[in-house]
């Protein structure tokens, strides 16, 4: 074959294109029921728009970009995720200057230049959130509820909302002192990113996925245990709040995410049947980004899903069983134009009609109307077009019902069944 798609790059065809749009079309309408606009942004932007938000250390900006420079010599990159560019798109257009809080949603291709497996790709399709202008708990409260509410809604059976809570910057530094000092004597332990990470960001020693490095820090302590009043108060708010309204949740203070802008409530939805990549949706709250990017201070929360995580645990319980209304077998040129034209009309008319353009015989033309599993079927010939009449075949009890070769008649008598 000459040529072939990239390694972790992924076609998506159909029927597996149908899942996708209910997937979509789902989330679509719960967020309009919370109030999320759509917003579409770049897929392209200047590489520090990424490296400034999502950090310098991080294994997404430090390996994972897909970065270069264009014609004018600048840097480019392609979005990784969809926080940073929103969040560039935010205070580009003043968009806190709307009533709080503000809701958008977003839905496209990321890339990260990632070691391909099942279930990680280096282009990916998320389907993202972010809400601003406040700080209170219930955002993050709606924004975990709508999350489980759309996941529940496409069909997922089983999954798991893991929650924590990573601090602020009055409770983080403590933290990050209790933790330098856990690790320090078992340096040796970790691998050379995580030694140079040491010193300027050691959170990230508890994301890095080299299984000597997972062992090493199975002795550090959890934030959650350093959390200031204010960080406390907040993160119980949400899990009472989540029990009043029913919301499975666990708390995992082991959770660390890939990105450095997060500040507070994280979270992580898993399913245990996709193996080592069982995240299929994440998010958090970023308090301080919009400032960071030049905003007035503004509070914001959001998540992603992964749509192709979902795909796979859906497939079997979504079942696309659309086919065409009628199909029009044509015998004879004169035929095949009449048939040509109707089949044009009877489409504008909001049927889904099929036929055959290339001369085939009749039996040829039954067996692809068969394939297509169209509903009804008629057989046009120099007989129908000289009589005025056709017969509709219902090709699922094969009763046939004779009408007139008219446009109307036939409309009439297939939406009659339909
Ligand atoms: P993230 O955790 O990097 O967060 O990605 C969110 C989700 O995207 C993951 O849970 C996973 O389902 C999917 N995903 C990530 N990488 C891949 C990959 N290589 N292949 C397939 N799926 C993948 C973010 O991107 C944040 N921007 C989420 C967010 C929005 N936080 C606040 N607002």
């Amino acid at each position: 074959m000459r040529f072939k798609s990239l390694k972790g790059i992924q076609d998506i065809l159909p029927p597996e294109t149908y899942i996708w749009q209910h997937l979509e079309h789902t989330s679509r309408k719960v967020f309009e029921k919370y109030g999320y606009k759509e917003i579409r942004l770049p897929i392209i932007e200047s590489s520090d728009v990424f490296t400034r938000s999502i950090g310098e250390t991080t294994d997404i900006v430090e390996k994972e970009m897909y970065t270069f420079p264009d014609k004018g010599n600048r840097s480019i990159t392609l979005r990784p995720e969809g926080t940073a560019p929103f969040v560039r798109a935010f205070v580009q257009h003043h968009l806190y200057n709307e009533p709080s809080p503000q809701k958008y949603y977003y839905m496209g291709p990321m890339f990260r230049y990632e070691r391909p497996q099942a279930y990680r790709y280096r282009q990916f399709y998320q389907i993202g959130t972010e809400a601003l202008g406040t700080e209170d708990p219930k955002l993050d409260i709606e924004v975990i509820s709508m999350l489980a509410n759309i996941l529940k809604k496409i069909g997922l059976k089983k999954f798991t909302t893991e929650i924590t809570s990573i601090g602020c910057k009055e409770c983080r530094p403590h933290y990050k002192t209790a933790l330098k000092k856990a690790l320090k004597n078992k340096l040796n332990d970790f691998c050379e990113d995580c030694n140079r990470r040491y010193e300027f960001n050691p959170l990230r020693l508890l994301d890095c996925k080299v299984p000597s490095c997972v062992k090493a820090r199975t002795v550090a302590p959890a934030i959650i245990d350093f959390l200031c009043a204010q960080c406390t108060h907040h993160f119980e708010t949400i899990k009472h709040n989540l029990e009043l309204l029913n919301i499975s949740y666990v708390v995992n203070p082991n959770l660390v995410r890939g990105l450095d802008y997060y500040t507070r409530t994280a979270f992580e939805v898993t399913s245990e049947a996709l193996g080592s990549q069982k995240a299929v949706a994440a998010g958090g709250r970023y308090d301080r980004l919009v400032k960071d990017f030049g905003g007035p201070p503004t509070p914001g929360i959001g998540f992603a899903i992964g749509i192709e995580r979902i795909i796979p645990l859906i497939k079997k319980s979504i079942v696309h069983d659309v086919y065409p209304d009628l199909f029009i077998c044509s015998l004879g040129r004169e035929a095949s134009d009449r048939g040509f034209i109707m089949t044009e009309q009877l489409r504008n008319r909001g049927l889904w009609v099929e036929m055959n353009y290339d001369e085939l015989s009749l039996r040829s033309q039954m067996r692809k109307a068969d394939r297509i599993k169209a509903k009804n079927v008629i057989v046009l010939g120099e007989d129908e077009l000289k009589k005025g009449k056709i017969l509709i075949k219902d090709m699922q009890n094969k009763k046939e019902t004779e009408v007139a070769l008219e446009t109307e008649e036939i409309l009439k008598a297939v939406s009659n069944k339909k």
